[in-house]
């Protein structure tokens, strides 16, 4: 039989003999009668018990009752228990709920799993889930196929951030700081798409309310497109679905070239405008601009200089100093970057060398373009950078478990 927790229960029940476990999140001792705040995080249900038992905060309890209407009670309705059983006790009674409310960001942390007992709180982590959830569910009825690339890797990929370097037997090797060049190699099968959801490193010593040293992303990668258009129209397809849920309607999101978005942030702010990129008050900027003048809280910047972008990136052939490359900005912070690639091998052979990299270093993956591979294009979309700006949260932390950072490596 199903166990029942308190989100299981709800008025339909009413009158009904029922089991409910539980956490105890509060108790009111009145003596003859303790009323118990039950939880499973997700949902509380106060339950009115009359017993000797002793129950402490903390405690897991097995209740076994008729579920009543009340009024007074939280969800209005309360479990009168006949029978209670603690199944595991706690050993010392800590933080009250009002406690754990005021915690600072810092101690919620470190105290998570007792944060996580107030649905507040695992209401953050639900809809992170239900996020994942829902753009898997996109990539599926694409046609996709869900892929789990490896983590250990002998080099790194994306520039402008650093790698962790891990003893692997005899061998320096790195943690992977995305899925890039595998999520292509597949593609040399002839699938339609792929897409992975999973978690990577960056050795990056930033301390902002949207850096991680270990952070998940949604990455995908299509193969047939003709232009890196395509790729943003599926980027901008599976925002809208996933949005769609939280009931946010997602318009068509405008796209502006780099240099538009240059001359914008120029104009509106000249301390925040950068020569070589778009500073985190740029991205706020054309976030503001984005709104403004569209109504809308997405936008894409295209075509970034070949400069600032990976040697994977396609460039334009008449004009080999852009890329056919995007960003997509969710309320002021970007939230995901990608493009189509570079897949005529002689052409990549180039890029790979002018980006100082040494192509014996790639064989394996330059190997898949040799022996032929679709065109195609992708990109990698930040979850937690999509989540915190989906629940407006001032900061990446709130909506990891276990945040990483150069600071954190504890709890
Ligand atoms: P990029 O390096 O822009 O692109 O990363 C893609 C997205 O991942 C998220 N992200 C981070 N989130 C939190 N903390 C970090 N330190 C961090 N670094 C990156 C951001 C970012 O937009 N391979 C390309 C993608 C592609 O072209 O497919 C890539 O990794 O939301």
């Amino acid at each position: 039989m199903e166990k029942l927790t308190p989100s299981d229960v709800s008025k339909e029940l009413v009158g009904k003999e029922l089991t409910v476990y539980g956490v105890v999140l509060h108790i009111r001792d009145l003596g003859a009668k303790k009323f118990i705040i039950l939880t499973d995080g997700g949902n509380n249900l106060q339950v009115v018990y009359e017993g000797e038992e002793k129950v402490r905060r903390g405690d897991s309890l097995k209740v076994k009752g008729i579920l009543c209407e009340d009024q007074r009670a939280p969800n209005g309705i309360e479990l009168r228990a006949n029978d209670l059983e603690v199944l595991s006790k706690t050993l010392e009674e800590i933080f009250d709920q009002w406690t754990l409310r005021k915690m600072s960001k810092d101690k919620k942390i470190k105290y998570r799993q007792l944060v996580l007992r107030l649905p507040e709180y695992f209401r953050i982590f639900e809809t992170y889930a239900r996020v994942a959830q829902l753009f898997r569910e996109f990539f599926i009825k694409k046609g996709y196929l869900e892929v789990f690339t490896p983590k250990i890797v002998i080099m790194g990929t994306e520039s402008g951030s650093e790698v962790f370097s891990i003893l692997y037997f005899d061998k320096e090797a790195y943690l992977a700081q995305s899925p890039q060049l595998y999520k292509q190699m597949i593609l040399a099968s002839g699938v339609k798409g792929v897409f992975e959801i999973a978690s990577y490193y960056r050795s990056e010593i930033s301390f902002t309310p949207r850096h991680l040293t270990e952070f998940r992303s949604v990455d995908a990668e299509i193969s047939y497109i003709e232009d890196y258009n395509e790729v943003m129209d599926v980027l901008e397809e599976a925002v809208r679905y996933v949005s769609k849920h939280f009931g946010a309607n997602v318009d068509q999101i405008p796209r502006i070239t780099f240099e538009e978005a240059q001359r914008i942030i120029k104009e509106k702010s000249p301390e925040a405008y950068r020569w070589d990129d778009i500073s985190t008050e740029g991205e706020r900027i054309l976030g503001e601009y984005a709104k403004e003048e569209y109504n809308t809280d997405f936008i894409f910047v295209t075509e970034y200089p070949s400069y600032s972008r990976a040697f994977y990136y396609m460039r334009f052939d008449e004009d080999p100093k852009r890329t056919k490359s995007f960003d997509l900005i969710f309320r002021g912070l970007e939230i995901a970057s990608g493009g189509q690639r570079e897949h005529r091998y002689e052409k990549l052979i180039n890029q790979v060398k002018e980006k100082g990299i040494n192509p014996e270093r790639l064989k394996y993956y330059l190997e898949a373009f040799k022996y032929g591979i679709p065109p195609h294009g992708g990109f990698g979309l930040g979850l937690d950078r999509f989540v915190k700006q989906l629940l407006n949260l001032e900061d990446i932390r709130e909506c990891v478990l276990w945040p990483r950072d150069p600071d954190t490596l504890i709890p």
